[in-house]
Formats: C-alpha cells, structure tokens, sequence
C-alpha cells in the first residue's frame, strides 16, 4: 500500500499518519519532519530547507524530490510506506509518478478558517514526534516517550497564514491533479480526531 496524505497545514496528516502506520505497519514519511531532523543536526540540507520553513515557504522542489526518492529506495519501503507532505506542487506529484506507483492519495478535507487555532495551540515531542493540542494535552511532557513537548518555530501566527496562503496557491491544485486519475478519496477532516480515522479506514477497506 503506497498512500500519500494530502491536506492542508493543521489538517491532521500528522495525527492521522501515526496511526495509518502503527495499523498498517508501514513507514511514515514525512518530509517536514525529515527537514526538522535536518535542520537539528545541523545538516547542510537542514541549514537550505530552515530558511524557507522559517518563512512559511516551500523548500525547492529539486531538494524535495531528491530526499524522497532516496527514502522511498530503502529497504523498508518495499511492502508499502504512508507520504505525508509530499508532494506539495503539481512538479512534485509529477516526479514522483516516476518512481512510484499503485499510489492511492486521500485528501483530508477541511475548513480553512479552523486550521489557525489547530496550528497555533499544537504542541509536538521533539524526541518522537508525536503531536499534540493543547486543547486536550495535560501537562508538558510526551505521552510516548516522556521528552518535553514543544511548540513548532513556524507555528507563530504570521507564518501560519503563509503557509495557509501557500497551501491554496501551490498544493490544493493537486486535488484536481488526482482526481483526474482516479485514485483520490475525500474525508471530512472537522470530524474528531477518531471518526477521521474511521473514514481513512473505512476508504482503505
Ligand atoms: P509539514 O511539517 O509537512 O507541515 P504542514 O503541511 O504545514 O502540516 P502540519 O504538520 O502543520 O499539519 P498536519 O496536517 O500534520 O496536522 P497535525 O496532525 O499536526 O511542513 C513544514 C514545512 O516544511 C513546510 O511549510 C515547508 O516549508 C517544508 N516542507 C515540507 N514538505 C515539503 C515539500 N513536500 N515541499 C516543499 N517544502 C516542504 O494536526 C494539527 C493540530 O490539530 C494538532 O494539534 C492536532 O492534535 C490537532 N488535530 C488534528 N486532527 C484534528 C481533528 N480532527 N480535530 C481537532 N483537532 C485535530
Ligand atoms: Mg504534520
């Protein structure tokens, strides 16, 4: 099973990927979270991709592709992987129909103005990743892992509304992109957080 979640920032790709790929025992790939790591190290890629993150741009799509596809090779992508934030252009889905096939793409749907205080009041483990609000989250510390949870540096409200008017203007257009193929199934994102993943499940059957 080879999935890309398409949604936009806040839409929940992140906390729906956790548990796709704990169900279904596939890798989760997610590009932010791969510059994250990048950009803690220290790595040459890390310091490339930190100035537009910062922004609320998009990396280039060439330091993108490149990053993937050396992911998608490894070994533990053979019997299937989840994308999560890839792709993110028209040129990205492009490239990647190149080397990779049987995708099935679904597109958590939302309502653009929620996304703001999702985004804002999130609070994600730099350790393991794991996300969570703080709408819902009792004290500071990782459910999973017990590392001190932080909040995002392009969660501040400015390179929110960057990243939201980026999302419309260079990601949204790939729903149509798969849509045309074929291979595209909507869910309603402002359901809670369980029913999301009953639909996800539900349009995996
Ligand atoms: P990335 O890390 O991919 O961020 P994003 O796409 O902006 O998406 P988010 O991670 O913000 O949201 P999410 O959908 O995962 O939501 P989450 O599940 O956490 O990318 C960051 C940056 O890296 C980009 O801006 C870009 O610069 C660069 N980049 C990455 N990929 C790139 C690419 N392919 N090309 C170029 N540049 C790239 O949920 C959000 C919050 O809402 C959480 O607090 C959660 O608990 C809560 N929540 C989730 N679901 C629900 C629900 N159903 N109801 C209520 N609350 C919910
Ligand atoms: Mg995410």
């Amino acid at each position: 099973m080879n999935l890309i979640l398409l949604g936009a920032p806040g839409a929940g790709k992140g906390t729906q990927a956790e548990r796709i790929c704990a169900d279904y025992k596939i890798p989760h790939i997610s590009t932010g979270d791969i510059f994250r790591k990048n950009i803690k190290e220290g790595t040459p890629v890390g310091l490339k991709a930190k100035s537009y993150i910062d922004k609320g741009q998009l990396v280039p799509d060439e330091v993108v592709v490149e990053i993937v596809a050396l992911r998608l090779a490894e070994d533990d992508c053979k019997k299937g992987y989840l994308l999560d934030g890839f792709p993110r252009t028209v040129a990205q889905a492009k490239a990647l129909d190149e080397i990779a096939k049987d995708l099935r793409v679904i597109n958590i749907d939302v309502d653009l103005n929620a996304l703001m205080d999702r985004i804002t009041g999130r609070r994600v483990c730099p350790e393991c990743g794991a996300g969570y609000h703080v709408s819902t989250k009792k004290g500071d510390k990782c459910d999973k892992c017990g590392a001190t949870i932080v909040q995002r540096a392009d969660d501040q409200p400015e390179t929110v509304k960057k990243r939201l008017e980026v999302y419309v203007n260079q990601t949204a257009p790939l729903i149509e992109y798969y849509e045309k193929k074929g291979n595209l199934v909507t869910v309603d994102g402002m359901k809670s957080i369980a029913e999301v993943y009953e639909e996800v499940k539900k349009a995996l059957r």
